[in-house]
């Protein structure tokens, strides 16, 4: 049974897919340890509430320094003894320690497709309004382990979102959201969980094919 933590920063959109997921079977071998976030008003948290899974917040402004955070964080994933850590959302940056203690056990998801939209500034609304300024026809998410960098970990899953005529940065989050956030996030987790991807020179590997 794959223990995971998840870590959230705001709505926990993400996070629902993943529960309904869960309880509904369609994420096989897989338990919902606990929830993080850094933010105490992320409503992921009140999700996590409604389903009995334990939910705790961590926040920067609770620490004298980074560094201190850091060593918090970490200290209260592992006192979940998870297997995987998932980030749904996470807007805090990974410190390299926590990385290098759960190598290859760190998922993120990203809404657009590595590596376009992606790195420093890149995050949230911000990809969406890139991708129509630059006018792409097509985006979508990507699911990636993490690395020391940001958003430059071997990618698990990508999946591809057509951009309308006509779309807001706000309608062509939601389309990558629905059509392929809430669908490939889910998808690495049981893939993982069942032991289907490896990684090899920096790239995944399927091995059930
Ligand atoms: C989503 O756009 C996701 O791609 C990004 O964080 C945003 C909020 O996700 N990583 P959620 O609703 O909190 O899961």
């Amino acid at each position: 049974m794959l223990r995971i933590c998840v870590c959230v920063s705001g709505g926990g959109t993400n996070l629902q897919a993943i529960i309904d997921k869960v309880e509904s079977g369609v994420i096989t071998n897989t338990e919902i340890a606990a929830v993080v976030s850094n933010n105490p008003g992320a409503y992921a948290l009140e999700r996590a509430r409604q389903h009995g899974i334990p939910a705790v917040c961590v926040s920067p402004k609770s620490y004298e320094s980074r560094e201190a955070f850091n060593q918090a964080l970490l200290e209260t994933i592992d006192s979940f003894r998870v297997d995987l850590v998932v980030l749904a959302g996470y807007l805090v940056v990974i410190p390299p320690k926590l990385v290098k203690h759960y190598r290859n056990r760190i998922i993120n998801i990203h809404p657009s497709l590595i590596p376009s939209f992606c790195g420093t500034g890149n995050y949230g609304l911000a990809v969406h309004e890139n991708a129509l300024k630059r006018g792409v026809k097509v985006t979508g998410a990507t699911v990636h382990f993490v690395d020391e960098g940001t958003d430059t970990g071997p990618i698990i899953l990508q999946k591809a979102v057509e951009v309308k005529d006509g779309d807001t940065p706000e309608s062509l989050q939601l389309r990558v959201m629905e059509e392929a956030e809430w669908e490939i996030l889910p998808l690495a987790i049981d893939l993982i969980a069942n032991n289907r991807i490896k990684v090899e020179d920096g790239r995944t590997v399927r091995t059930d094919r």
